[in-house]
């Protein structure tokens, strides 16, 4: 029927309420090729900080890192490979790419991103690379970003991360106002440890989630090292909640429409502003 009684497509409304209901979505990326590409640069530059020979086998590779690099090495191997891959100007368009038809449903389509592509190496029993429980909106970061979280590995129990469901998520603030010290000393890891939902990425796959929620990672337990790379996006005209964390500083406008650009640049002409 050419006429419809809705502006939002059937689709999209689908994946809000996925992503409403778990706090997240995964997804096959838009373009695997363009992820293999950026794994294989990813494996390059690895390979040249350490003077090895590129391997043919990429997964192989990056899931064995811990029999060839110790604890103390990884961070500088992680900075070498997180600067050469940053460098490149096909970076962040590629990153936002992988996930392009799922940000565009959930976030829109005039954006702004994160001005870098994080990487992080887990290496199993280290650590020293754990990120404690937190949502990101506690260090004043803006409420209207999502992250797009895509491993360049299986990520599978302690090798992924984290998420508290949004249900057990709306209980956080109400149980910490009643601490005697407001929360600051409330074991959030013990309180929703039954809660969390570990989820499990097979490569070839990008996970979309909301900061708002709890979340981080444990000890990776299992026999294979874990790479993942993250980035934040907004939308262009959403507020910040911080100086440090707004447009400018922590993200860049990346897909402002011509009509976007026409208005921000538009001055009124004299006599006409009051
Ligand atoms: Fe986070």
């Amino acid at each position: 029927m050419a006429l419809t009684d809705s502006f939002i497509d059937p689709a999209e409304q689908a994946l809000a309420k996925e992503f409403l209901d778990n706090g997240y979505v995964v997804k096959d990326v838009d373009d695997r090729a363009a992820l293999d590409a950026m794994r294989a640069e990813i494996v390059r530059l690895a390979c040249e900080h350490r003077g090895d020979v590129v391997p043919d086998d990429h997964d192989g590779f990056l899931n064995t890192l811990h029999e060839r690099v110790a604890i103390t090495e990884i961070n500088p191997l992680r900075l070498h490979v997180f600067n050469g891959l940053n460098q490149h100007a096909w970076c962040r368009p590629t990153y936002l790419k992988l996930a392009r038809s799922v940000i565009d449903a959930v976030v829109g389509n005039e954006l702004a991103m994160q001005n870098k592509v994080n990487l992080s190496i887990q290496m199993p029993r280290d650590e020293t690379s754990t990120l404690a429980v937190h949502a990101d909106v506690w260090s004043a970061e803006t409420p209207f970003e999502v992250v797009e979280w895509t491993p360049l590995v299986d990520v599978y129990d302690t090798k992924a991360m984290y998420i508290l469901p949004p249900a057990a998520n709306r209980t956080v603030r109400e149980r910490m106002s009643h601490m005697p010290d407001g929360g600051k000393t409330f074991d959030l890891f013990a309180a929703y440890k039954d809660d969390f939902q570990w989820i499990a990425v097979p490569y070839g796959k990008t996970l979309v989630f909301s900061p708002i929620l709890l979340h981080g990672n444990v000890r990776n337990d299992t026999d294979e090292t874990r790479w993942s790379l993250n980035c934040r996006l907004t939308g262009l005209f959403t507020p910040y909640t911080s100086e440090e964390k707004c447009l400018g500083r922590f993200y860049t406008p990346i897909t402002p429409k011509v009509a976007s650009r026409v208005g921000m640049n538009f001055k009124p002409p004299e006599g006409f502003d009051g």
